[in-house]
């Protein structure tokens, strides 16, 4: 955890948030290379559970969420967790977060207040009128907006059960205890589905299935291996409010067993609370996945980290190619050569116009530049010579993960590179490096 918080602030990749006026409550900010790689989690997801089936539908629907809403949802009456404050140093706690041995994490004392219910809903008012405010919320999840968006949506895309809703954005929670950097963070994003199905589906074996599609999501396409995977079926005194049914899935993060995602039956309980029909009374239950975006980044970090003794020169992220912040770095050999700079402005135009996002470094020697892709992960790099320049426009194109490399036509990597875009890269690096054996053995 210690080489991913200190490799996300060296490298710019996620920040504390105001940090400038000492930090904003665990609220984080990301950098380039870490907006790019919440970019290509978000893009993943989307790939998998929306574009590649036919029955998920898209929404993005307001942050601002009406009091009437979380009224009906019951948020506002049940988004609580139990808080308890430390009559010595006066920091409170998750009552239910607390050690066993019950001494207070922050000055060792054993007194506390009696638990309370503290609701975790961030309020704020419309409109300009001091009389006339209006107050709202800021969502605590996308689920509400697909919730009311639902008659519309299968008015309009003419939807048969069983079909989903997806929803990808900010929720925000005043969480009593955040934690370990962005796993508890007070503003996030979720990537949720909302399922329906009718009375000849089998609600289990959904939700089943559900969590079936996210294990391969995690496993998949973002690289987690699946021993630091497992799901929980969660009791019902630990469920959420509307839930009848709850499966976690579990990351083996550093300090143990923790949710990485939940996939819930929500039953009809947010039709019903809404009064959402009757274009919708044929649906029977609402199978929900959901997943976070920052906790499936964090987790895809961390299984990414390679689990010897290297040194910090050696250190690589072993990211899946989905992921990279950069799909590949263009580096000219010699910095100051003004043919070699000019070949990588025509081949970085090509491989972003082609949709791949592109680093460049010039300064340094190339070991170091090499060193320096490694450590944020980026699979490919492409070094430009002078033989680039002078005989053939081909490059060298070196493989984070072996360091191997190949010689080959710009125009092949590229087509090669377009035939594996957005998948992990193993099989797109198997095939440059055979193209790479053909011309050698044709001389
Ligand atoms: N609509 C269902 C729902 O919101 P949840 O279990 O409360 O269920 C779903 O949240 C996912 O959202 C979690 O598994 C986690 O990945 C992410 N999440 C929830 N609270 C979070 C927080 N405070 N910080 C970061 N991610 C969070």
């Amino acid at each position: 955890m210690e080489m991913i918080v200190n490799l996300c602030k060296r490298r710019g990749i996620i920040f504390p948030s105001a940090e400038h006026y000492g930090g904003l409550g665990a609220v984080y900010d990301f950098g380039p290379l870490g907006t790019f790689m919440k970019e290509k989690v978000k893009q993943s997801w989307w790939r998998h559970f929306v574009t590649e089936r036919k029955d998920v539908f898209p929404v993005d629907t307001s942050i601002l969420t009406h009091s009437a809403v979380l009224n009906a949802s019951g948020h506002i009456s049940n988004f609580v967790d139990p808080l308890s404050e430390c009559k010595n140093c006066h920091f409170r706690f998750r009552t239910d977060h607390l050690p066993s041995h019950g001494k207070c994490p922050h000055c060792g004392i054993s007194d506390w207040t009696p638990p309370v219910q503290f609701n975790l809903l961030f309020e704020t008012s419309l409109g300009a009128a001091e009389g006339s405010k209006k107050q709202v919320y800021l969502r605590p999840e996308t689920a509400q907006g697909i919730f009311l968006a639902l008659t519309q949506v299968r008015r309009a895309m003419r939807a048969s059960l069983p079909f989903g809703i997806s929803s990808v954005g900010k929720s925000f929670r005043n969480e009593v205890s955040p934690s370990s950097f962005i796993f508890r963070s007070r503003e996030f994003e979720q990537m949720e589905i909302e399922y329906f199905v009718g009375a000849e589906t089998n609600v289990d074996e959904c939700v089943d299935s559900w969590v079936q599609h996210a294990l391969n999501f995690f496993e998949h396409t973002l690289g987690i291996p699946s021993k630091q995977l497992r799901t929980v079926e969660i009791e019902s005194g630990d469920r959420a409010h509307y839930s009848s049914r709850t499966v976690d899935i579990e990351f083996e993060w550093p300090w143990g067993w923790g949710e990485l995602a939940g996939v819930a039956n929500r039953g009809v309980f947010d039709l019903q609370s809404h009064r959402i029909g009757p274009a919708c009374d044929d649906v029977c239950a609402v199978i929900e996945p959901s997943l976070g975006v920052e906790r499936s980044l964090l987790a895809a970090l961390i299984a990414s980290l390679p689990g010897g003794n290297e040194s910090d020169d050696e250190r690589a992220l072993h990211l899946p190619w989905n992921l990279c912040a950069y799909d590949v770095a263009l580096l000219p050999l010699v910095r100051k050569d003004a043919q070699q700079n000019r070949l990588l402005d025509d081949y970085y135009r090509d491989a972003s116009r082609a949709g791949f996002t592109v680093a460049t470094d010039l300064t340094g020697s190339i070991g170091k530049r090499y060193r320096r892709q490694d450590e944020i992960g980026t699979l490919f790099a492409v070094t430009i010579d002078h033989e680039s320049v002078e005989r053939d426009g081909a490059v060298t194109i070196r493989h984070r993960d072996s360091m191997a490399q190949v010689r080959l036509d710009w125009n092949r990597v590229l087509a090669t590179f377009r035939k594996w875009q957005g998948s992990n890269g193993v099989e797109c690096w198997k095939e440059l490096e055979s193209i790479g054996e053909e011309v050698r053995r044709e001389g």
